[in-house]
């Protein structure tokens, strides 16, 4: 009796709903196989297996759905830039099914209850998995912000966000929330000289050595946990060569773009733009793995407001063409890759305890199908973001055919047909953070 009981529910185990074949990233390769579905997650991998569904992707890749633990969405109060709708939708157009947006909003996600009204509009508006970061400032206790996914710290101004005040504090308020992720904005207040900045040139050196005093400062606090966000000087990869304790990410713009890039205001972002010789080096640097995650901090602005240099906002978007740049790379045999779903997938989702980001038994079913030979070029007027246009125009690509949110499909050949599935991570985290 009780091993037909225990039959009967491998059987039922054994009969996924969906089974997925291509050419699939497992084991830090890409091998010819099969992907069983059922209730939202991987239950097997292996060759030929059969389900009540079975799609065969023949030559295509398919990866781990892709995590972006920097984005700027805008909502609430500045929603004619982006929402949570738009910006998900964009996210998954380029294969991001899991995102975390910052608290820099209007009004900032800074107390509880501003938190807990964040988590609710995305919950009924995102087309993808989302976290919540909560800003902290020095009077921020953990209280206040206990419902956040994860914390910010903006050491120094940047667009609609408040510096952090004496930095005498800093260490202890690093230490209050040590329990959570903590992403900080490392430009130094100090260094940022009050300059005009009316190109973007001027706007780099108003702001060349307010990174790298940062990151001297917070690699003082060596008892401490933390992320820094968009490193794009190369001294700093130096200084934060020690593994482990400290993580940091770059964005697609610092690893692609530089001051030769265009000249208008559509390029003004903070942190700035780097020289050639010194995104050059970033990207070495990520070649070599000793960046660890990428992420696009996707900063939308109208580009009506992207006019002026000077009183542009400072930001530009990137979260559905940060993967597609890179895959198209890897096509070319640039980037491994390897480098590309770790980066983008694997340690992203690990630091925030996700069954993401890896093709493996237990895992969501987060999956993306990637057609090499399809090589599409970004357009403004195909821009899915809400703020129609992107700082790639004219760039090469290659965009996912099909993206799975645990199992469920939300791009079908390059169009969006997904339902509003999205859900606060704070339901799907499980295990300790590893990365
Ligand atoms: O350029 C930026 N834009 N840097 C930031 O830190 C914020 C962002 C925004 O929200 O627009
Ligand atoms: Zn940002």
């Amino acid at each position: 009796m009780k091993l037909n009981r225990m039959v009967k529910s491998r059987e039922r185990f054994s009969n996924p709903e969906m089974v997925i074949s291509g050419r699939i990233f497992y084991g830090n390769k890409l091998v010819s196989g099969s992907i069983a579905i059922a209730n939202e997650r991987i239950i097997r991998i292996g060759k030929n297996l059969k389900g009540d569904l079975n799609l065969d992707f023949g030559d295509r890749i398919i990866l781990p759905g892709f995590t972006d633990m920097h984005v700027h969405f805008r909502e609430p109060g500045m929603e004619h830039k982006e929402n949570f709708e738009t910006g998900s939708r964009a996210g998954l157009r380029g294969g991001i099914t899991t995102y975390f947006d910052m608290p820099n909003t209007k009004p900032p996600a800074d107390s509880f209850r501003r938190i807990k009204e964040k988590i609710e509009i995305a919950g009924k508006r995102s087309y993808s998995d989302f976290g919540i970061y909560g800003l902290v400032s020095e009077t921020t206790e953990p209280e206040n912000i206990s419902n956040a996914d994860a914390c910010k710290i903006f050491m120094g101004a940047s667009t609609a966000s408040e510096e952090f005040g004496d930095y005498r504090n800093l260490r202890e308020t690093l230490r209050k929330f040590q329990d959570k992720v903590i992403a900080v904005h490392p430009e130094h207040k100090d260094f940022i000289r009050k300059t005009a900045s009316r190109t973007l040139m001027e706007h780099y050196l108003a702001r060349k050595d307010a990174e790298i005093e940062a990151v001297k400062l917070m690699v003082n606090y060596k008892d401490l946990k933390f992320h820094l966000c968009h490193i794009s000087v190369p001294e700093c990869l130096d200084l934060l060569a020690e593994p482990g304790r400290i993580t940091f990410e770059t964005t697609p713009h610092h690893l692609l773009l530089n001051l030769k890039s265009g000249s208008g205001a559509r390029y003004k972002v903070n942190p700035p733009l780097r020289t050639e010789e010194e995104q050059g080096k970033i990207y070495r640097a990520f070649l070599d793995g000793k960046v660890k995650i990428l992420a696009s901090d996707h900063a939308p602005h109208l580009l009506e407001e992207k006019e002026n240099f000077e009183t542009a906002p400072s930001g530009m978007p990137g979260i559905e063409t940060m993967i597609p740049l890179l895959i198209l790379l890897a096509k070319r045999g640039e980037i491994p890759i390897e480098r590309v779903v770790k980066t983008g997938a694997t340690a992203p989702a690990a630091l925030f305890s996700l069954k993401k980001g890896e093709i493996k038994e237990g895992y969501y079913a987060d999956l993306t199908v990637w057609d090499p030979t399809d090589i599409r070029e970004i357009k403004d007027k195909e821009v899915w973001s809400k703020c129609g246009w992107s700082p790639f125009s004219g760039w090469s690509a290659v965009f996912p055919s099909h993206v799975y949110l645990r199992g469920s499909l939300m791009v079908e050949d390059y169009e969006f047909v997904g339902g509003r599935v999205g859900r606060h991570v704070g339901g799907l985290q499980e295990g300790k953070a590893k990365i």
